[in-house]
C-alpha cells in the first residue's frame, strides 16, 4: 500500500467536531472526538471510537452511557480544550457550564444540541473501541453552524 496515498485520502474525509462526555458514579468527563456518526435510523444509533489510552473509554466500559455535544462555529478553543489527556488535565469540567442529562451524564451549555446514548454494544478496532449507542435523549439548546474538524484546523485521521 501506498502510506502517503492511505493518509492523504483518509485525511480528505470530511467530519465535524464534537465534545463526548461520559460519567461513572461522581466522575465526569469529556473528550473531543470526530471519529462520530449516526449509524441506524430505527431505533436511532451513533457509533463513536475511542482511544484506548484514554479515562473516558474506561468511563464508558464502566457506565454504559455517553452523550455526543455537537459544537458551534468557532469553538476551536473548547474544542482544543477537550482534546487535552486526563493524565495533564484531569479535571477538564471544571469551569464548563453543562445540566445533567437523563442518563447522568454532563451536557454541555455551550453546545449547539446533543444526543444521549447507551451503549448496546462495543468491539475493539485497532487502537480504538467502537462503541454503538441507542440514543435516549436529545435536545437542542440553540440554533448554529456545526463546527467542522477543517474549520478548526485540527488533524485526526490518516
Ligand atoms: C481534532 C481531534 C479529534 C479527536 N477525535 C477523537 C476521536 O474521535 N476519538 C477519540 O477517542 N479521541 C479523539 N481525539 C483525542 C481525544 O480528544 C484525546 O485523546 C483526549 O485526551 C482523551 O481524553 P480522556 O483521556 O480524558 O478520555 C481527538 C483529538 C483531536 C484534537
Amino acid at each position: 500500500m501506498d502510506v502517503q496515498a492511505r493518509r492523504k485520502v483518509l485525511r480528505l474525509f470530511p467530519y465535524g467536531l464534537y465534545v463526548v462526555t461520559v460519567r461513572y458514579e461522581s466522575q465526569i468527563n469529556g473528550f473531543t472526538a470526530n471519529w462520530v456518526t449516526q449509524c441506524s435510523f430505527e431505533p436511532p444509533m451513533v457509533a463513536i471510537a475511542v482511544e484506548d489510552q484514554s479515562r473516558s473509554l474506561v468511563m464508558l466500559h464502566q457506565s454504559g452511557v455517553f452523550a455526543v455535544n455537537v459544537l458551534a462555529s468557532g469553538q476551536r478553543e473548547l474544542a482544543g480544550l477537550f482534546s487535552r489527556s486526563s493524565r495533564k488535565a484531569p479535571d477538564k469540567m471544571a469551569g464548563i457550564a453543562h445540566r445533567v442529562g437523563v442518563t447522568g451524564v454532563p451536557i454541555l451549555e455551550e453546545a449547539l444540541g446533543y444526543v444521549e446514548c447507551r451503549v448496546v454494544t462495543n468491539c475493539p478496532a485497532g487502537d480504538h473501541t467502537l462503541f454503538v449507542g441507542e440514543v435516549v435523549e436529545a435536545g437542542v439548546l440553540r440554533e448554529g453552524t456545526a463546527l467542522t474538524l477543517q474549520e478548526a484546523g485540527f488533524r485526526y485521521g490518516g
